[in-house]
């Protein structure tokens, strides 16, 4: 199969729905194999669920209706056990392991939260991603590529939220910014690439919820989707409430792919021109 990263083995976490089912598929589409680990898990401290072990399999289905391989494995990305373990197997499955799209997170949006929260949202945003960057080096050759997700609100002047939990999503994607830099030094010379991107709202159930609608509209008290998608395009340069996984897909392929071979330590902002207004 000819395909721009045909016959590479990617690793995506937080496969199971939203920009990483996209993700997989489109690099599935484009000829890769695929290793999908998800959580399934939700957290106290964010009001929307995660995804679940039925959103896991709908992401093997896709991928397998492509004619690709896939293996799923429930993972916790600040679990580092549990991360080498889901390197190794996926690599026993697979073979071997090309590319790694560090995509998990959670964004607490709450009015109110706890300390808890601050924990919870730098544990995944910022230490899940540095696990599973650390898990894969070990496994990795020259040419292969990693990507992080990072985040246009993060960067954002107060972040999405003053609570801690929206600190937190603001310090740990902030900081991918900082990891991408140095560690793309440490990798370049072994020909080892890393890179980010960063979305502006994309269409997922990160952004399709009650509490992230109140942030978009404070001025109602039970705002509806079509409230929010009114005040969404605000973040954005284009006249558009948000981008689609699909678009974020998109880059990532190219950063996979060895069409950006020399790109390196870099993030590509996927905004609507939404880094032009900041
Ligand atoms: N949706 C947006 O508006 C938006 C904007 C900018 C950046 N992002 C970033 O994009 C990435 C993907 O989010 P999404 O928009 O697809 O949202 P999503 O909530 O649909 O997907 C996140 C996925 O990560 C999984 N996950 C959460 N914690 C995990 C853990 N500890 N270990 C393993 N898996 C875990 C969830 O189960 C879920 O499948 C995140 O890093 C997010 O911060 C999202």
């Amino acid at each position: 199969m000819t395909g721009r990263v045909s016959d590479k083995v990617a690793l995506i976490t937080g496969a199971a729905r939203g920009q990483g089912r996209s993700h997989a598929i489109h690099l599935a589409r484009e000829g890769a194999d695929i290793i999908a680990v998800d959580y399934c898990t939700s957290f106290d401290t964010v009001s929307y669920p995660m995804a679940t072990e039925e959103d896991l399999r709908q992401t093997v289905k896709e991928v397998e209706a492509l004619g690709r391989r896939i293996i799923s494995i429930q993972a916790d990305v600040r679990d580092q056990p549990a991360m080498q373990q889901a390197m190794a197997d996926g690599i026993a499955e697979l073979g071997k392991l090309d590319v790694v799209v560090a995509n998990a997170g959670i964004c607490a949006m709450a009015k109110e939260q706890p300390l808890q929260a601050w924990v919870e949202v730098s544990g995944v945003n910022f230490g899940g991603v540095l696990n599973t960057l650390n898990a894969a080096i070990p496994h990795l050759k020259a040419g292969a590529s990693m990507v992080v997700t990072g985040s246009l609100a993060a960067l954002l002047p107060g972040g999405p939220s003053p609570e801690p939990g929206g600190m937190a999503y603001m310090w740990a994607k902030r900081s991918l910014v900082s990891l991408v830099h140095d560690l793309a030094l440490v990798l370049a010379p072994h020909l080892i690439r890393l890179n980010g991107v960063h979305p502006t709202n994309c269409d997922t159930d990160m952004l399709q919820h009650e509490e992230m609608y109140q942030s978009f509209r404070p001025d109602l008290e039970h705002p509806t989707r079509e409230d929010a998608t009114q005040a969404f395009p605000v973040l954005q340069s284009m006249p558009v409430p948000w981008v689609e996984p699909a678009d974020v897909s998109q880059v990532i392929v190219f950063l996979a792919s060895d069409e950006s071979r020399y790109v390196t330590g870099q993030f590509i902002n996927c905004d609507a021109g939404g880094h032009l207004k900041i």
